[in-house]
């Protein structure tokens, strides 16, 4: 049976557009679903929208519209987003659709039926821009102690869910897999968390009818983390009669990688297992929260209004300058400053002269000296095809931890090799010379190390890893596997096309900066 992989991001709240920071986490794990993808793994890739939040209501309200009206304008902006930035995403859910709710009533019950669910009164805080019922005591100066902002009191009928009686069970879990929460200093601080004491969580509200509502007492809606976290189920159509979604939730549950931000492990690590564990349904494998984007003033968000647009970015500079800047600037899980200066650097440093200049130098040496084709491989030095079964297991071992950064840093070495490899042995010299064995083993070299390089970089530079297998007339990258990473596929004698430079410098050479 193939291999299965089943990565999700965050659902976003659709209360106001997408920021760069959404943007990060989303095109993250479209590189790490292709990347499987690539490698032959059956993969699906969820993302969508979580709709219940009071914030949306509100918000919805202060324009004049129905939450339902609102959330269907802003989820389908979104999804025109993730096409601007090319996300091969399988499926998007909102959490308004009846297959989401359909199973988020089962699981409500299912845990309310065997006890873990009950009645009671909630007297406390409410952090509306997080969602999150906070205790007194947990306050920071009066207010939510995430992010720092005002809190509202509410008094109400609530269901609570028994959290404290899990701790142990979770604590145990985490113990005997190291890598269910990733990386370690978030799994350290979840332990910290556990071990400090969890208290027994808020799961419903009757002060808002914008939710799903509790099936066995409808004046209740679910909480909406509740609701949220269950989407990763409900988009495998669990519980469902349809043989469809029966094998869909056999193949991929567990999930392989809850991808999220650091402030939402919380939610991922500790409240997420322990519905699972109370309904009996097997934990995910991985969440890994990585870092966040921030500015010079601080967190990019939504609420400050310091948000960058994704869309203006891919506008400027293009949707694969986009997508590389977001995962090679900063070492994946750390947090790191966004500066449009750096994006620009980055694609003319890397973009355009290591991995641009190669393909450009290449295509046209081959055009002078082999008449348009692939000349015949050689016997000679294995220098590029080392430096591209290096580039090869670098990067798998580091997309297996996750470490895009790395992943890409390992292209890009591979790249600087081959343009190294042009100056040594200058093939121009070569050719004056009449060696044409020799010339002939360097063109193709350096051809068929562009060649492999671009199946490797297709899980990221989704537009230019096409324009490379054109330009060297290998054909439709689309088409390609990990089969396509052996060296010497490429064929002597193929015409190639040369075309335009695959990323023409955004600043010019000698220009004032
Ligand atoms: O939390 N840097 O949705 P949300 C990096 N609906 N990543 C960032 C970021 C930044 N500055 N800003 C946002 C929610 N993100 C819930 C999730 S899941 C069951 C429910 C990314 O719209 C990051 O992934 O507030 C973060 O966790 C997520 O957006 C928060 O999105
Ligand atoms: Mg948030």
């Amino acid at each position: 049976m193939a291999r299965t992989f089943y990565v999700t991001t965050p659902i976003y709240y659709p209360d106001s557009d997408l920021h760069i920071g959404h943007a990060y986490t989303t095109v993250a794990a479209d590189a790490i679903a292709r990347w499987h993808r690539l490698h032959g793994a059956k993969t699906f890739f969820l993302t969508g929208t979580d709709e219940h939040a009071q914030k949306i209501e509100r918000r919805a309200r202060e324009r004049g519209q129905e939450p339902a009206e609102f959330v269907a304008e802003m989820a389908a902006r979104i999804r025109r987003l993730w096409d601007r930035l090319e996300i091969d995403y399988d499926d998007f859910i909102r959490t308004s659709e009846p297959r989401h709710q359909r199973v988020v009533q089962e699981i409500f019950e299912r845990v309310y039926r065997q006890g873990d669910i009950y009645k009671a009164h909630y007297r406390g805080w409410y952090c509306t821009p997080c969602e999150t019922f906070w205790l007194e005591r947990r306050l920071e100066e009066g207010c939510c102690p995430d992010c720092r902002r005002q809190v509202e009191f509410l008094e109400e009928e609530a269901y609570f869910f028994r959290l404290s009686g899990y701790a142990g069970r979770l604590l145990e879990h985490i113990e005997a897999n190291p890598d269910f929460i990733q990386p370690p200093s978030r799994r350290n601080e979840m332990v910290s968390f556990i071990r400090g004491g969890l208290e027994d969580l808020c799961v419903s509200r009757t002060t808002l009818t914008w939710g799903v509502p509790v099936p066995f007492d409808p004046r209740h809606v679910v909480y909406v983390w509740f609701d949220a976290l269950t989407n990763y189920l409900s988009a495998l159509g669990y519980g469902s009669a349809d043989p469809a979604d029966q094998e869909r939730y056999e193949t991929f549950w567990p999930a392989d990688l809850h991808l999220v931000g650091k402030e939402i492990v919380r939610f991922h690590a500790i409240i997420w297992p322990i519905i699972l564990m109370a309904a009996g349904i097997p934990l995910p494998r991985k969440v890994y929260g990585h870092g966040w984007l921030i500015l010079k003033e601080g967190k990019i968000s939504k609420s400050t209004g310091n948000v960058i647009d994704p869309l203006v970015l891919v506008d400027r500079y293009g949707v694969d300058a986009v997508r590389y800047y977001l995962l090679r600037e900063i070492p994946f899980g750390a947090d790191g400053q966004y500066s449009e200066e750096a994006l620009v650097a980055r694609t003319d440093a890397d973009l355009a002269n290591d991995i641009g200049n190669l393909l450009s130098r290449t295509t046209a040496m081959i055009e002078r000296f082999t008449g348009g084709r692939i000349p015949p491989p050689g016997t000679g030095d294995r220098v590029l095809a080392d430096a591209a079964a290096d580039a090869r297991e670098e990067c798998t071992r580091a997309m297996d931890g996750l470490q895009l950064s790395v992943a890409l840093g390992a292209i890009l070495g591979a790249a600087r090799r081959g343009n190294k490899y042009i100056e040594e042995q200058a093939p121009w010299e070569l050719a004056k010379a009449g060696a044409t064995a020799r010339l002939d083993s360097v063109l193709y070299d350096l051809a068929e190390l562009q060649r492999v390089l671009a199946v490797l970089l297709k899980p990221f530079l989704v537009q230019a890893s096409a324009v490379i297998w054109e330009q060297l007339g290998v054909g439709d990258i689309t088409v390609a596997t990990h089969q396509d990473l052996e060296w010497g596929r490429l064929v002597a004698g193929t015409p190639i096309k040369r075309g335009k430079p695959l990323f023409p410098r955004i600043v010019s050479k000698g220009a004032d900066r």
